[in-house]
């Protein structure tokens, strides 16, 4: 087999065999396929599609790229989330203590930023000394001492995902169903859960814009998990404008710790609590998503779920003083304000251009090499039916080099629309639930 034969054919709209997908993905995961050659297949699949079974097969090959662990060793169920990526999307760093506090064990294999979105990792990495690289070895030690750990995919873990991810955020080959699902399913699938609950964020800010198209990418991984033997449910939830008022890795960290003391946005908390009530859920500790609902809660009053986080925080290396000292987190040197030029309200927002604009400021890369400037953030002064007056602050941006300044302020500016009236629709965040 030859990858430039396989490129051509999926070029041509033809369908890949499992033995043809397997040459690819090996191939690359090894090195002995090049960048160039898996950017091309990728943008052919982006554009071609995958049918059903090359789906299957390519979240299977991926998967089994690596080792697909079993936690025999440590009590009680494993669950996990994950999303498919938005602005401000800090869900991770927030449900994870509190669900490890609640009695369950959390192995969660994130991914580091991917086109205009930000990702865990490169969030948690603020955290000075923070350590996303653990060996297979460390990370079932910090596991089993405190139920939660955060990594990436590795060379012994997803891989194929590890090195398609990252060529794919600067190929601009994310959003396709297919791709999607095989990444995000041969994570989840390797970590040795036994439930998980998808965020399949849908709208401006999302890979996915269409409802329509959030569901069918749900219904395709629920479908992937289940036929693996894991409960999987899929919440497909509102990315018309960002989660909470921060964008940015410290701004993020910072605004994690704001809900894990029981503060912070209002639409952040809600929807960090509804997950974490559905991991409660199918892992078994509660017998209804309300009472998750409610140890959920309970976990951030009692304070339970903030101390889960130092400790997730110590045992990876980091500083846990940032919780109580944020200072502590890198930050800007320079602020600027983008203000708004008219009078009005604020009826929808061009989402994905604030991940593009902070992106280009240094919060997100270009080339696979590129350093994350974790300093750069995104204070939001408005949502979605607030109104707002000619001159009055829409967002601070935090930035150290102004290199792109003028360019990501008129790409946020440009992010707003308005009118005259609020919008008539009230707006709901969890639009519908698939698999439940
Ligand atoms: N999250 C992932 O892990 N992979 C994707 O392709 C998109 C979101």
């Amino acid at each position: 087999m030859r990858a430039v034969d396989l490129i051509r054919k999926k070029r041509d709209s033809g369908e890949l065999s499992r033995e043809e997908i397997e040459f690819l993905v090996s191939g690359y995961t090894r090195g002995d396929i090049p960048d160039y050659q898996m950017a091309a297949w990728l943008m052919a699949v982006w554009i071609r599609g995958m049918n059903r079974s090359e789906l299957v097969a390519l979240t299977e090959v991926m998967l089994y790229s690596g080792q697909v662990l079993t936690h025999a060793d440590i009590p009680g169920k494993k669950v996990d989330k994950h999303s498919t990526g938005g602005v401000g999307d800090k869900t991770s760093l927030i449900l994870a203590p509190i669900v490890a506090a609640g009695g369950l064990t959390v192995p969660m294999i994130s991914g580091r930023g991917l086109g205009h979105t930000g990702g865990t990792l490169d969030k948690l990495e603020a955290i000075p000394g923070f350590n996303v690289n653990l060996s297979l070895e460390e990370f079932r030690h910090v596991l089993r001492e405190c139920g939660m750990a955060l990594i990436g995919q590795t060379a012994e873990i997803a891989p194929a995902d590890k090195k398609i991810y990252a060529l794919r955020d600067v190929t601009s080959t994310v959003e396709n169903i297919g791709l999607i699902c095989a990444s995000i399913m041969s994570k989840k699938l390797a970590e040795g859960i036994d439930a998980l609950v998808l965020d399949v964020k849908t709208g401006s800010g999302a890979f996915m814009k269409k409802e329509e198209e959030s569901v069918r990418l749900a219904e395709v991984m629920v479908e992937t998990g289940k036929r693996m033997g894991k409960k999987v449910v899929a919440l497909i939830t509102g990315m018309d404008e960002p989660l909470g008022r921060m964008a940015g890795h410290s701004n993020e960290v910072f605004e994690s710790v704001e809900v894990l003391k029981g503060r912070g946005p209002a639409d952040l908390r809600d929807l960090s609590l509804d997950l974490s009530a559905w991991m409660f859920f199918l892992g078994e500790r509660t017998e209804s998503v309300e009472e998750g609902r409610r140890l959920a809660e309970t976990m951030v009053a009692t304070g339970q779920a903030l101390e889960k986080f130092r400790e997730g925080i110590r045992l990876q290396g980091g500083d846990e003083r940032v919780v109580d000292a944020p200072e502590r987190l890198p930050q800007a040197r320079f602020r600027a304000e983008v203000v708004s030029s008219v009078s009005g309200y604020i009826t929808a927002t061009n989402c994905e251009q604030f991940g593009t604009a902070l992106a280009m400021l240094g919060g997100g890369r270009e080339k696979k090499e590129d350093k994350i400037d974790h300093a750069v953030g995104l204070e939001f002064h408005k949502r979605i039916g607030d109104s707002v007056e000619k001159g009055e602050k829409l967002v601070t941006i935090y930035y150290n080099n102004d290199v792109k300044l003028a360019e990501a302020k008129t790409l946020i500016a440009g992010s707003y629309v308005s009118g005259q009236s609020a919008p008539s629709e009230k707006r709901v965040l969890i639009r519908s639930i698939i698999g439940a």
